[in-house]
């Protein structure tokens, strides 16, 4: 098949050929890896908004659709019709396993569910009020010391066995985080539970009395969970992939993506925006005042759960949240006044010419706070429970990365504006 190229010409008439990359889906992408070679020019791309990193058969969005696929499967269908650990099954093997080769990863799984002992007291190690975002990042860091035997990047069993320990020690952990916050004991896990039982266990679970497992929050949660599992090149999975690709074993790397997650204008946008509507319902602010702070440019606030990089339509995932709280807080009670809050302040939004004008629209975030909230899950742990869902798309990168022939190390350049060339003072 011949090659597809483009030709670049610059203001001087000198003209540079690049070959023209294209996928199963989404735009062509122009190579130019020897663009310096060929023109003495680099690019700029602040943010990459524009570059491709790499290439990845995991996920793939169309921002202008509002389309989510994971290895092929519509986000929705995944939704309704499987589970979060077949989706890590999905995410991590390239396809939906038989029902053998679930029940031996299912296995697998729960194999890995205990932490060394000494995590317990490396937790206990943190100040009370320590945010759980901060145990989180700093435990998951620690894991490598525990694993010194198979930290070998190079060596795909080791590859393999601690894509599973991850998956399986990040609802323990998380839980830990949250017991120890509350002043609790932790619970260990329970294998006869699923994945997300086991979680809500470990969670909410006293010693002294046999918990009650509620059916409609674990299949609310199995649902958060699927929704954030993955979601190709955004800035945590980046960071996953930009850490690992200098040759860091995956709990570091795994770690870097938990520090990248935790800013509000990514995944600590969840618990901004609870703020933000806990703000608007108890201090007086109202839905004209906050968008209009929102638009106003000398103001640094944001609508948080609005906008998205990609996303340029609805995010389909904010669709099938908004769906689940309407049946949650139905069946669970909770904040039916907060949720009556987003959807007008998501009404006004989507009258008022800045956001129309700018594509700005409700992403995963904007709802997902409300669900957490009717499960009983405290604001400080929703950046948690995102960063426990999305282990398993940060790792099916790094895996997906060490595993690629073109994998170098990231090293982007820049435009340097600082001053030219001086001699010290003599
Ligand atoms: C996640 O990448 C992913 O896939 C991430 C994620 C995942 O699953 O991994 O989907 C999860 O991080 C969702 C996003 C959660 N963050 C928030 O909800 C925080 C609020 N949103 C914004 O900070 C913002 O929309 C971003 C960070 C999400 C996207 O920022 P961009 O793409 O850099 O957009 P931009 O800054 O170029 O904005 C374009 C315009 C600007 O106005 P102008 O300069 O053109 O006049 O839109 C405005 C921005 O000021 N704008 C907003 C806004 N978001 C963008 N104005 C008010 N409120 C907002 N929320």
């Amino acid at each position: 098949m011949t090659k597809k190229t483009v030709t670049l010409t610059d203001a001087n008439g000198k003209s540079a050929e690049f070959e023209l990359l294209s996928g199963t889906h989404g735009p062509d992408c122009i190579s130019i890896s020897d663009l310096y070679k060929q023109t003495g020019y680099f690019t700029y791309d602040p943010g990459y908004g524009m570059t491709g990193s790499c290439k990845s058969s995991i996920t793939f969005i169309n921002g202008e659709e509002g389309i989510l696929l994971h290895r092929g499967y519509p986000i929705d269908q995944l939704a309704e019709k499987s589970s979060y650990l077949e989706i890590c099954y999905l995410l991590l093997n390239g396809e939906l396993p038989s029902k053998a080769e679930f029940t031996e990863f299912s296995s697998t799984i729960k194999n890995h569910t205990m932490v060394h002992e000494n995590i317990r007291d490396f937790i206990n190690g943190f100040r009370y009020d320590a945010h759980p975002m901060a145990m989180l990042v700093g435990t998951v860091g620690a894991l490598s010391s525990f694993y010194h035997d198979s930290l070998d990047i190079n060596n795909p069993e080791h590859r393999v066995i601690s894509a599973h320990r991850l998956i399986a020690k990040l609802p323990t952990i998380a839980s830990y985080c949250y017991r120890h916050h509350r002043g609790l004991p932790f619970m260990y896990p329970d294998n006869d539970l699923s994945y997300v039982e086991n979680f809500l266990q470990m969670m909410f679970a006293v010693p002294a009395q046999k918990y009650e497992q509620n059916p409609i929050a674990a299949k609310a949660l199995e649902v958060m969970m699927i929704l954030h599992a993955d979601h190709e090149q955004n800035a945590s999975t980046s960071t996953v992939r930009l850490a690992g690709s200098s040759g860091a074993n995956p709990f570091a790397s795994i770690a870097a993506g938990i520090a990248s997650l935790w800013g509000p204008a990514h995944g600590g946008a969840n618990e901004a925006v609870i703020n933000m509507l806990d703000s608007i319902y108890n201090s007086g602010e109202t839905i004209e005042t906050t968008i209009a702070r929102a638009k106003d440019k000398n103001d640094p606030f944001r609508l948080m759960g609005f906008g998205h990089r990609v996303y340029k339509n609805f995010d389909p995932r904010a669709q099938i949240i908004a769906k689940l709280c309407h049946e949650l807080l139905d069946d669970l009670g909770g904040d039916q006044p907060m949720f009556k809050l987003a959807l007008e302040l998501e009404e006004a939004t989507l009258k008022d010419e800045y956001f129309k004008e700018r594509r700005l629209y409700p992403n995963v975030d904007f709802y997902s706070g409300i669900i957490l909230r009717a499960l009983d899950i405290p604001m400080n742990m929703f950046t948690v429970m995102f960063a426990m869902a999305r282990t398993v798309g940060w790792i099916s990168h790094w895996l997906e990365m060490n595993e690629d022939p073109e994998f170098r190390i990231g090293r982007p350049r820049q435009i340097y504006t600082g001053h030219a060339k001086r001699d010290y003072p003599s």
